[in-house]
């Protein structure tokens, strides 16, 4: 037995993409279940920095097989990118990298909408990537969206396309602009086609044969808790399940299948794009944040929001996921700071509360100090080599969490980990 889910704890950016590439020399198979190329997982191995948009973070071994998995959402020419980056690396993806029949396509449609309605939302906007995730998604829960597994039968790859295009019209003429035309949408598909086609298959047959043969299972997740349609910071979220549950309806494995959950903070946080943040700092500590930990936005380069960990949203985390670990990141950046500081509860209507209100838009946190250290950690491979208030910060997330410290991260490197406890 052994498939775990590895699943962002906070707004995404976690670090999700080292852990996974980490752990993946154990498993046989990865598997993507959430998002599309909204996701950027940054991959540093030795001198080398790949980023991630659409491909599993296992590609790198050759042993693993990949998946991209029926939630996620598939930009075609985005997905052959990827896949040319990998074979000018050598990475070869021929018989290990499949895409399920039934994920949807982002077409061009699809990216312009996004677009359009971020500008027409002025000071409202959401801050989406703008790379065409939200009405995506909104056509497969609208059932007239495409699905990689049309694209075997072009017919009705143009059926569905019409349809869709017939459907958004009225949208496009609101918002002043003329949508594509179909002879154009099904220029590019077809284009592509041939390349995909080999690649597709029903991966939850295959995951189920790979369970069956007692493969290990390593299920990604992208983005993170908060911005999960469900569970996140409405409407400030992205369009899909990126909770540990849309691994299940997103991966193609039922709930029995999972023995543990990851989730993956990083020892402060960050967000991108729009929306309430109640530990964001906009002081000299923010700007240490930020610069050290190099946030900026692997897929748009925007730069991140930045402010200190929030244990009540990992506490959060901890229970709509059903986390069994915890893996935290980027403890290195802290270095230098005198004091760090973390929410354990948000000031509500004259109390503490211990958990995040539904509405989080202008809640206070209530922060604790903790003294911080001045040491270069980035070498430290074991917990007791850390400074001592590193160590005890660390405790601190632990108890506060109630969930075990697995991994800590002290560099983006794969080396730079210290392995503290046995997850699966
Ligand atoms: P993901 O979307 O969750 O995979 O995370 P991203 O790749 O978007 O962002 C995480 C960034 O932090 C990347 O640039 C990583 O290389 C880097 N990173 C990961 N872990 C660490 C760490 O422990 N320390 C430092 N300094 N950087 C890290
Ligand atoms: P990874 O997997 C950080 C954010 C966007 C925006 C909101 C909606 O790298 O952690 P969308 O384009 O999805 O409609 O945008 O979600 N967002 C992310 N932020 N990391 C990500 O992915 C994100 N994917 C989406 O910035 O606020
Ligand atoms: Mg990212």
């Amino acid at each position: 037995m052994g498939t775990l889910v590895i699943v962002g704890a906070q707004w995404g950016d976690e670090g999700k993409g080292k852990v996974v590439d980490l752990l993946s020399d154990r498993f046989d198979v990865v598997v993507r279940y959430a998002g599309g190329p909204n996701a950027g997982h940054t991959l540093v191995v030795g001198d080398d920095k790949l980023v991630f948009r659409l491909v599993p973070s296992g590609i790198l071994r050759p042993h693993v097989s990949c998946v991209l998995g029926h939630g996620m959402v598939i930009n075609p020419g985005s997905l052959l990118e990827e896949i040319d980056q990998l074979i000018e690396r050598d990475i070869s993806v021929q018989d290990r990298l499949w895409i399920s029949d039934r994920a949807h396509l982002i077409l061009p449609y699809h990216i312009a909408l996004d677009g359009l309605r971020e500008r027409a939302l002025g000071a409202q906007k959401i801050g989406t990537t703008k790379r065409g995730i939200g009405p995506c998604y909104e056509d497969k829960v609208g059932r007239r969206g495409v699905r990689s597994g049309d694209l075997f039968d072009l017919s009705l790859t143009r059926k569905r396309v019409t349809q869709a295009l017939t459907g958004w019209a009225p949208v496009f003429a609101s918002l002043g602009a003329s949508p594509p035309s179909s002879d154009d949408v099904m220029a590019g598909l077809t284009a592509h086609r041939q390349r995909l086609l080999p690649l597709i298959r029903d991966t939850a047959a295959f995951l189920d044969q790979r369970a069956r043969d007692n493969n290990r299972i390593l299920l990604e997740g992208a983005q993170g808790t908060l911005l999960d349609l469900d569970h996140g910071t409405y409407p400030f979220v992205t369009s899909s399940s990126a909770v540990a549950g849309g691994a299940c309806t997103g991966g193609g494995i039922g709930p029995s299948h999972i023995d543990a959950v990851l989730g993956i903070t990083k020892a402060y946080t960050t967000r991108v794009g729009s929306g309430p943040f109640p530990t964001e700092v906009h002081d000299h500590h923010g700007e240490h944040l930020c610069r050290v930990g190099h946030e900026f936005g692997s897929v748009t380069g925007r730069p991140r929001r930045a402010g200190w960990l929030d244990l009540a949203a990992l506490r959060y985390a901890r229970i709509v996921n059903g986390l069994t670990h915890l893996a935290v990141t980027k403890l290195d950046v802290l270095s230098g700071l005198p004091e760090v500081y973390s929410a354990v509860g948000y000031h509500l209507d004259g109390e503490v509360v211990p958990l995040p209100p539904r509405n989080l838009a202008g809640v206070r946190p209530q922060l604790q100090a903790h003294p911080g250290w001045t040491e270069d950690i980035s070498g430290c491979r074991t917990l007791a080599q850390l400074p001592k208030n590193a160590r005890t910060f660390l405790d601190h997330i632990q108890q506060f969490s109630q969930l075990p410290i697995a991994i800590v991260s002290v560099g983006p490197r794969r080396d730079q980990t210290i392995m503290v406890t046995d997850i699966l």
